[in-house]
């Protein structure tokens, strides 16, 4: 099975590999401060991590200015492209991509426009010759330091917009795609005689994320409501899960069985997503770590000074395993951040969720002003008597 990746991939002499994952972007036309505080965090990641490939989760430019009411000229949304990717490229580091479902948004040919835009700056890891559903959907083989063997594999999926069907919840991913992934899944394992580890990039987060949650009724700091077929109920973190549940996974709007796919073919040993800005977590399903990736974008709505990136190491003495971590802005420079605002400086001291904590202090307040008022009701009633 060829791989079409302009990019050749392979472990330094010292056996190493490293990649970052970088959560939804969400760049805007207008260059503003919150610009400059995603370009300091992508450059002291660039710099300090000193990453040998990048990958960004998708939800990545803005297409449709909306505050002047028209739609970016291809220079504007070169720049943004730029912009994102200048940190890796002016260094030498190969830079791919997933789409988000943002960058679905109607009409969905642009896709096609803004993957050209990436296409041009050097060192692009993806190629859009799948023939199947999406754009940029590829697998990128990393080889060992003596360039003999592949040793892992990196599956780049687009996962879609919203749901198929119209239905309130995102898209799933089609049943052409997961054939596309089984065929080549089977010609890459057959080619190089046996499974190779892979490790498969999509925004859109699998169903079985809510394997790692539990559910709750109980009001907490920590619940969040669930998303599409768990809508309605409310979410814990479970014993698996490690690291931060900001919010309900934000997952298709109907199981396609793509986690089964995987599980059936053996190879993904990791699964990472973009899409959940709040959500930074990692947890083991049926033996496949799934894994999100807070946002890196200070555009939207986040924890301000925990947007940061994942690292993802592998070691080639140590075939089909991996290490992976979160590194956050506030590693990088505390809390010196341009944009950032009081609501993000308080939930980033308390690393909860802010909005389940004022509703937990607002029952509290409500059960003492019930506990007073029965006092007074009780002491009036006793001086009476
Ligand atoms: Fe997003
Ligand atoms: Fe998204």
């Amino acid at each position: 099975m060829k791989c079409q990746s302009p990019v050749h991939l392979r472990f330094s002499e010292d056996g190493k590999f490293r990649i970052l994952a970088l959560g939804d972007s969400h760049e805007k036309i207008k260059f503003t401060e919150k610009t400059e505080d995603m370009l300091r965090l992508l450059n002291a990641a660039a710099e300090r991590l000193h990453p040998d490939a990048v990958i960004f989760m998708g939800d990545l430019v803005q297409r449709e200015n909306e505050e002047e009411g028209r739609r970016a000229t291809e220079d504007e949304m070169f720049e943004q492209v730029q912009r994102l990717t200048t940190p890796f490229t002016s260094r030498g580091i190969p830079v791919g991509i997933v789409f988000g479902n943002h960058d679905g948004d109607p009409p969905a040919e642009m896709k096609k426009d803004v993957f050209a835009l990436f296409s041009r700056i050097p060192r692009f890891l993806n190629t859009d010759e799948s023939g199947v559903t999406g754009v940029g959907n590829c697998f990128v083989p990393i080889y060992d330091s003596k360039d003999e063997k592949m040793l892992f594999n990196l599956w780049l999926l687009d996962s879609g917009s919203g749901a198929q069907d119209g239905r309130d919840g995102y898209a799933w991913v089609d049943d052409d795609q997961i054939a596309w992934y089984e065929n080549t899944c089977d010609a890459i394992t057959a080619e190089n005689g046996g499974v190779v580890p892979s490790i498969f990039f999509q925004h859109i987060p699998v169903c079985e994320e809510y394997r790692l949650l539990r559910e709750t009724t109980i009001l907490n700091p920590y619940r969040v409501k669930g998303m599409a077929m768990y809508k309605g109920k409310y979410f814990t973190r479970g014993p698996d899960l490690e690291g931060y549940l900001g919010e309900g996974p934000a997952v298709p709007a109907k199981n396609n069985g793509q986690f089964d796919s995987w599980k059936k073919k053996g190879d993904v040993i990791a699964a990472i997503f973009g899409h959940d800005h709040m959500n930074r977590f990692q947890g083991e399903v049926d033996g496949i770590l799934l894994c999100q990736t807070q946002l890196t974008g200070f555009t939207m709505w986040g924890d301000g000074l925990r947007q940061g990136v994942r690292v993802i190491d592998l070691d080639e003495t140590r075939p089909g395993k991996l290490a992976t971590y979160m590194v956050y802005y506030r590693d990088f420079f505390g809390t010196k951040c341009k944009s950032i605002s009081p609501y993000n400086l308080l939930s980033d001291r308390w690393h909860i969720n802010f909005k389940n904590t004022l509703g937990v202090l607002g029952v509290a307040a409500a059960a003492a002003g019930i506990g007073v008022g029965a006092k007074k009701l009780y002491n009036i009633r006793k001086r009476k008597k």
